[in-house]
């Protein structure tokens, strides 16, 4: 099976999952979207409303944000890959639940291995946290951290903050913009 047909594949098993309590609550399953030969993969938090209403992933404010940003460096949503840690909506947007994201961090194994992106970037704490943990987001955003890790190998981090959490906050903002600019650089740093 090619890659294509094997990650049409899992998001079909996505949907269909009931393995916790947020499937319940949610509309719908927002398993990922994008290009499968992305050397780029960013890995959010959860769906939040507008994407449990249109199964996507950042389609409201911050979505809008994020599109802004990687235009800035010349790529598409249609060139990188887009998932959550937690593929199914938190009710009213709440944190998801640690067990929640272990539940869940099968489903994300696993497409990170059909994807096989060069960097993975983390947008927020609670995706670096997963990958990276006992590590600041305010310390750790901006830089590149190479892990190896069961199931999925080495790979290679690069810490954003959220863009909703930098929405509204200036100075965040400014850093948010500041470290997108690095991306270009870091992929090339890993693919020498
Ligand atoms: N915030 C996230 O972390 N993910 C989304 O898909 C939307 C908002």
């Amino acid at each position: 099976m090619d890659k294509i047909a094997a990650l049409q594949k899992l998001n079909e098993q996505m949907l269909s999952c009931q393995k916790c309590q947020l499937r319940q609550s949610c509309q719908r399953v927002v398993p990922g979207a994008g290009n499968p030969q992305a050397n780029i993969m960013f890995i959010g938090e959860a769906p939040g409303k507008k994407e449990d209403e249109l199964g996507v992933p950042f389609v409201g404010a911050a979505g809008k944000f994020l599109d802004e940003m990687l235009a800035s460096i010349n790529l598409k949503r249609e060139d990188v890959y887009i998932a959550n840690v937690c593929k199914c909506r938190p009710p009213q947007n709440r944190d998801p639940l640690p067990e929640e994201i272990e539940t869940c961090w099968p489903w994300l194994e696993k497409q990170i291995n059909l994807i096989n992106p060069k960097l993975i970037i983390t947008l927020g704490r609670h995706s670096l946290g997963r990958f990276v943990p006992h590590l600041k987001i305010s310390e750790a955003h901006g830089q590149v951290f190479r892990r190896t890790m069961p199931n999925i190998g080495q790979r290679y981090f690069f810490a954003l903050y959220h863009p909703a959490a930098a929405l509204y906050n200036g100075s965040m903002r400014q850093t948010l913009l500041a470290d997108f600019q690095k991306i270009p650089q870091a992929l090339k740093k890993i693919e020498a």
